[in-house]
């Protein structure tokens, strides 16, 4: 892979899924019942990373679930906490599957790292059974991102996913890659703020993101989280990012 190769994702990684995972939770909840995925035979799940999403599908699903991503070190470490499910190492862009497999083909937070969606989203249709289904679960849009007080952590993140590679615009290209590969396509946007816990949870992970990135000093890093406990403890913190969903039907 081109842009990902790049990517440290470091040890802390799992964590990080497991966070932004409890996010979109209620959303991913609506998604399966839609999608018919209890009702499921085979699920491929595209870029599983530690297997957060994975272990939640298992669960709602008598399905024969398959996994993959390309990053051997991620599924060593999916392959250990979920069971009853075949992992395998692969690129979404050029799978080994054959055609019209699946029922539900799905993604959490994939398109964003992709040098090639539009390769990727053919092949993951490609695969899918005809009336079946291609989900991408949650893919977040960084310019509709809106804070107050402007702290700049939303303008840290852009800056640092772009230097990693990845597409902070990717949540509006949704709908246009999901159309492009012949999917019958319906979008829909998750529009939250976060509540004052929530904040006080994340905000140090947050802008530990950002300093590891080394785009603040350990001073800098320092004065944001004081500065941020302040704002969050006094709930005058506001915080919003438009996370969006695609859910798409082979025709
Ligand atoms: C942000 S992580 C999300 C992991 C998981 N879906 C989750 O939400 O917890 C993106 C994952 O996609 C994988 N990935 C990126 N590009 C890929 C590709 N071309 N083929 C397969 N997997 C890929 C990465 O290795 C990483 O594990």
């Amino acid at each position: 892979m081109k842009q990902n190769d790049k990517v440290d994702w470091g040890p802390q990684i799992h964590e990080q899924f497991v966070r932004q995972a409890k996010w979109t939770e209620s959303i991913r909840s609506k998604i399966y019942p839609q999608v018919n995925l209890r009702g499921a035979k085979k699920v491929l799940e595209v870029g599983c990373g530690t297997g957060v999403i994975t272990d939640e599908i298992r669960k709602k699903t008598p399905a024969k679930i398959t996994a993959i991503d390309h990053d051997k070190g991620m599924l060593q470490v999916a392959e250990k906490s979920v069971k009853n499910v075949t992992f395998k190492q692969a690129n979404v862009e050029k799978l080994s599957m054959r055609s019209n497999t699946f029922d539900v083909v799905l993604c959490q937070y994939l398109f964003l790292w992709l040098a090639e969606p539009e390769k990727a989203i053919k092949e993951m249709s490609r695969v899918c059974k005809k009336k079946g289904f291609v989900v991408a679960l949650s893919e977040p849009d960084y310019g509709g991102w809106v804070e107050y007080p402007d702290f700049q952590l939303g303008r840290y993140h852009m800056n640092h996913l772009k230097r990693e590679g990845a597409d902070p615009f990717v949540g509006r290209k949704l709908r246009f890659l999901f159309e492009t590969a012949g999917l019958e396509t319906s979008l829909g946007v998750i529009a939250q703020t976060w509540d004052k816990e929530h904040l006080l949870m994340n905000i140090e992970e947050e802008w530990k993101r950002v300093f590891d990135s080394q785009i603040i000093s350990e001073a800098e890093y320092r004065d944001m989280i004081r500065m941020e406990k302040e704002a969050i403890r006094e709930n005058k913190r506001t915080i919003f990012m438009p996370v969006f969903y695609a859910i798409g039907r082979k025709r």
